[in-house]
Formats: structure tokens, C-alpha cells, sequence
């Protein structure tokens, strides 16, 4: 357990925050590419607590300004797209993509008080179906060349949902991998054919064991937590006897994204991003080393389940999950349903909106959730010194040289675990046509 006052200090990411302020020193998940493409691209993004508005102008470009007009405040999302820009329907007021004002229609003809009025303003970068905000100050970090961000657009597929926590819990259930063997527990094994945009319901890796009978058969993970320059890498082992183990490799990218594989031929890259303090996105680009991602599939899957335009999702604490007391008897573990996200937002809303910490009792299973505290720790100490240069991915790296990152889940030998998987993820890439997978 921790303070009260650590609590508040890692969990909160307002403008003023340390943790916002270590948060600000990366790209952010603002939006899908998907939220814009209407016939009027303007959408309304609240991020780190900040109220803003995103939008397309006539040039194709992207702007993200303050949500309010710097007149008399009016809300933007509901302006005018035209003339390059954003206009506030109040009194005109005209505004481009740098949040400068550049025009007041009903001032005196002649006036330039316009170029004196500006709104905050972001940069922007779409990657692969998500738009990147950069809300820090100074220059934005280059991105670092991972995976799912190297894979041309065909293979990537990017999605979101709402839930109703702060985003640190979110991201501690990504950096624990005992959980899968009891919340992700199906205790029948479906026809691992039918597993395409799914976690955990493939055969495991080069075997005819599915994952979910692997899952529920060894429950308690060996597992090592290394640190790397972009986060944390996390290998679980799963003994199955005395000479073979299922090695499953995960990795923690600093701030607040992990990074799993999905199947043999995906990965998944699952940023948590802050709404305010007690609403969070989870961000996912699912990325694929064989065929191009079947968008429409994978699409339709996810918007079964959630609403739009705020990606909400239909099963949540409004109507118990779904929970089902005879499915949990005989199916599921949970008794949610089959959808493993479900089991995750249950298992991250439930603590409340922001979890107090001062009764939380860790064991050894959340050596990850441990360690990542404390970088961010370190992180926010580096901020207030004024040494951004320690923070993972910023100073003398170069995250352009940083690859991967490497998440595998395979089967060998227990004790030369490293170089199984080594040789098991090359494998992969090697086969990756479509793509420079190489690392
Ligand atoms: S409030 Fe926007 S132009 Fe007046
Ligand atoms: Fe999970």
C-alpha cells in the first residue's frame, strides 16, 4: 500500500500535476482517424483533463485548439468549418489550425486586435488510423520506430473504448500477467478457427493446446521484469513440465502503453490515455506480420459492443457487466461474457474511479506494477529537476533506433527461455512479406 498523497501524486495528470507533467513529455492518443472521417470533421477531445476540439480544415490539415472561444467562450465543436478553418458561431470570430485568430467581423473595420488573440494549440500527427497529440512544452520526441507504427496501413487497425477509471489502474492491468489465467478463464475451449480478433483464443504458439487451456491449466507464472530504454519487459513462464515452458513476452512502453501479442499473427500496442482523473481511453493498434488486418471484421466485432460517437461500452457497471451467475458457474469466470475486454474493464472500474491505494496489498505477481512506480517516480522527480533528459525515450537515445518491441508468446525449453524466443519472434518477422519487420 501507498499514501494518500502518492497516490494522488502518480494518478492525477490536470495541467499543474506530476504525473500530467511527465505524461505531456510524450505523444497522446487524442482521437481515431475514424472519429473524422464525416462530412464534418470537428470532434470534441477532452485529454489530460484539458477541453479541446479537433478538426480537419479545407487544406486536409489537422488543428487541435482550445475547446473555447477566446472571445466570450462559446464551445467551438459546434463552429462553423469553413474558410480554412473554425469560426465561432457567437460573433464570427475566425480561427485556423494554430488556435491564431484571423478574423473579427463585427470589429471596426481596419482593426488588428485579431492578431493579438490566440487559442492554445497542439501539434498534431495521424500514425496509422490515431491522432497523436503532443501537449508538452519544447519540441515533441520523435516516435520511436515500433512495430505498429512501421507496419504500413493495411496492417494496422486501431480502435477505442471508454472506461470509467483513472488511467493508472487501466494501465497496471496491461503489467499483470497472472491475471489472464483467472479474469480471461473461458472453461470451455472454443475452436481456436473461429479466433481472428481475439485475445487469447488462438492455439498457443506452434502447439494444438489453446491458449485458454493453457491459461487455466498453469495458473502461476514465473515472472521477471526487466527494464529496458523504452519501459519495462515482462516474461512470464508458465512450466508445463520439467523441461518445456510457455514463454509469453510483454512489454511496458513509458508512459502509458503495453504492448502483447494477440495471436501468432498480431500484436497489440494499448495506450491508456487520460480523459480527466477518472475517465480514461484505451487506445489499441492491433498490428499484423502476415496478412493485411481485416478492418471490417475487426470493426464490426468491437462496435458490437460499444456505442458511438464516445466509444462507450454497452456492457459497464450501469447493468452489472452483464454479469450472468449461470454462465459463471458453467462458461466464463467472470460470467461477462466472452469478450475479455469486458473482463478487464470490470476488473479496472470496480476499485472506483480513482482506487485508493492506501488498501491495496501487492503480492509477488505484481512485480511489474511495483517496478513501473517506480520510474514514474523517477520520471516526475526528473521533471521538477529540470532533467528531461533521464526520462525513457527523450535525451541521448534516439528513439528512431528503438524497435519492437518484442512481444512473443512461444513454447521451448525452460531454461534457454531468452533465445527461444528470440529465435520464435525472427521466425515471425523473417515471414513478414508485406512489411520490413526486421529488428
Ligand atoms: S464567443 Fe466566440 S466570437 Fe464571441
Ligand atoms: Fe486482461
Amino acid at each position: 500500500m501507498i499514501s494518500q498523497q502518492l497516490n494522488d501524486t502518480i494518478t492525477r495528470t490536470d495541467p499543474g500535476t506530476d504525473a500530467g507533467a511527465v505524461l505531456r513529455r510524450y505523444w497522446q492518443p487524442a482521437a481515431l482517424s475514424d472519429e473524422l472521417a464525416t462530412n464534418r470533421p470537428v470532434v470534441p477531445v477532452t485529454l489530460l483533463g484539458e477541453k479541446l476540439v479537433l478538426f480537419r480544415d479545407n487544406d486536409g490539415n489537422l488543428g487541435l485548439i482550445d475547446r473555447f472561444c477566446a472571445h466570450r467562450g462559446a464551445d467551438l465543436c459546434l463552429g462553423r468549418l469553413e474558410d480554412n478553418g473554425l469560426r465561432c458561431p457567437f460573433h464570427g470570430w475566425h480561427f485556423d489550425r494554430t488556435g491564431q485568430c484571423v478574423e473579427q467581423p463585427g470589429e471596426p473595420e481596419g482593426s488588428r486586435m485579431h492578431e493579438s488573440i490566440r487559442n492554445t494549440s497542439y501539434p498534431v500527427v495521424e500514425k496509422n488510423g490515431i491522432i497523436f497529440a503532443y501537449m508538452g512544452p519544447g519540441d515533441p520526441p520523435p516516435f520511436p520506430n515500433f512495430d505498429c507504427f512501421r507496419a504500413p496501413d493495411t496492417h494496422v487497425f486501431a480502435f477505442k473504448g471508454l472506461w470509467e477509471c483513472n488511467w493508472l489502474q487501466a494501465m497496471e492491468v496491461g503489467i499483470d500477467p497472472a491475471h489472464a489465467s483467472f479474469l480471461h478463464r473461458f472453461l470451455k475451449d472454443e475452436d481456436p478457427a473461429d479466433s481472428y480478433g481475439k485475445q487469447f483464443r488462438d492455439k498457443a504458439a506452434d502447439t494444438n493446446i489453446p491458449m485458454t487451456k493453457l491459461l487455466r491449466d498453469y495458473t502461476n507464472p514465473e515472472i521477471t521484469v526487466e527494464e529496458t530504454e523504452y519501459g519495462l519487459r515482462l516474461i512470464a513462464l508458465r512450466h508445463l513440465d520439467e523441461a518445456q515452458s510457455h514463454i509469453r513476452i510483454t512489454n511496458q512502453i513509458f508512459p502509458q502503453a503495453i504492448s502483447i501479442p494477440m495471436s501468432r499473427e498480431m500484436i497489440i500496442t494499448q495506450w491508456h490515455v487520460p480523459i480527466d482523473d477518472e475517465h480514461c481511453y484505451w487506445y489499441s493498434m492491433f498490428t499484423s506480420f502476415t496478412d493485411p488486418v481485416d478492418k471490417e471484421l475487426m470493426r464490426a466485432q468491437r462496435l458490437k459492443e460499444h456505442r458511438l460517437p464516445d466509444y462507450a461500452p454497452l456492457k459497464n457497471k450501469r447493468n452489472n457487466y452483464g454479469f450472468d451467475p449461470e454462465e459463471q458457474k458453467t462458461e466464463t469466470y467472470t460470467g461477462m461474457g466472452m469478450d475479455i475486454n469486458v473482463h478487464d474493464q470490470w476488473a479496472v472500474e470496480s476499485p472506483g474511479p480513482i482506487f485508493d491505494r492506501t488498501r491495496e496489498h501487492l503480492g509477488k505477481t505484481d512485480v511489474a506494477i511495483i517496478k513501473y512506480r517506480r520510474m514514474l517516480r523517477a520520471a516526475i522527480a526528473a521533471v521538477k529537476d529540470g532533467n528531461e533528459d533521464a526520462l525513457p525515450m527523450r535525451g541521448e537515445v534516439d528513439p528512431a533506433v528503438i524497435y519492437g518491441p518484442i512481444s512473443n508468446d512461444t513454447i521451448g525449453d525452460r531454461q534457454d527461455w531468452r533465445a527461444v524466443s528470440a529465435k520464435s519472434d525472427a521466425e515471425r518477422r523473417a515471414g513478414c512479406n508485406d512489411w520490413d519487420a526486421t529488428v
